[in-house]
């Protein structure tokens, strides 16, 4: 058995982490991460959805594995900083040990980004730093990058800047549209976003400035 072996052979399981999460819609993300959850992939509880958007599929996601709902209706908010107030409450309340922004559609303010460093990570559809910011899918088809894929990475306060975790790459195809790329880098994404959470929750992440350490 080689040293590193042992050590793992010897690490003493992780306790369950608390994970809540943020999404907007679909929720296939959150979806993937239930499902690594449940298969015993992930040592997390999942503890909370959180959404902006009352009619947001991902809801209905969360009542059939009995996770807790809070929505934070942001068309009810008569600013951007209530809004944040609110969002921020609910965050605190979650008490997770990390958030996950799957599907999150806003940009968090600045309180919220420094509150929860290093303890939020989101998915983003395109090989960061390039094409951040929405459509990134169509922005690589329009660029004509032979080479996309997705990015799972911490948040800060930066749009898509945050250090990067896991990447996975999609090679852009002849007569590819921003419908078709999107399909395939998806595939990706639910490979990629569980897989970061589980690194989380067993303690194996660590930031050093824009570099995320991954322990063996
Ligand atoms: C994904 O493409 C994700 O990368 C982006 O928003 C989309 C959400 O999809 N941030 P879903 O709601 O997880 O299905």
């Amino acid at each position: 058995m080689t040293g590193s072996a042992l050590r793992k052979s010897l690490r003493k399981p992780a306790a369950l982490k608390k994970v809540a999460v943020l999404a907007s819609g679909r929720g296939s993300n959150f979806q993937a991460v239930i499902d690594a959850i449940e298969a015993g992939t992930i040592p997390a509880r999942c503890v909370a959805l959180i959404t902006d958007n009352p009619k947001a599929y991902a809801i209905g996601r969360a009542e059939k594995h009995g996770i807790p709902v809070t929505i934070v209706d942001y068309g009810k908010f008569g600013s951007r900083g209530a809004y944040e107030k609110a969002l921020l409450a609910a965050m605190r309340d979650a008490g997770a040990d990390l958030f996950v922004l799957a599907g999150y559609m806003r940009i968090l303010g600045q309180e919220i980004a420094s509150e929860f460093a290093g303890k939020m990570m989101n998915i983003h559809p395109a090989l960061l730093p390039s094409f951040p910011g929405l459509h990134a899918q169509r922005q690589a088809v329009i660029h004509g990058v032979k080479l996309s894929g997705c990015t799972v990475h911490f948040v800060d306060d930066c749009l898509d800047g945050g250090p990067i975790i896991l990447q996975r790459c999609v090679t852009v195809l002849e007569g590819d549209d921003e419908d078709s790329l999107a399909d395939r880098i998806l595939e990706q994404e639910h490979i990629a976003f569980p897989e970061a959470v589980r690194l989380f929750c067993e303690d194996r992440l660590s930031i050093e400035g824009r570099i995320v350490r991954i322990r063996e």
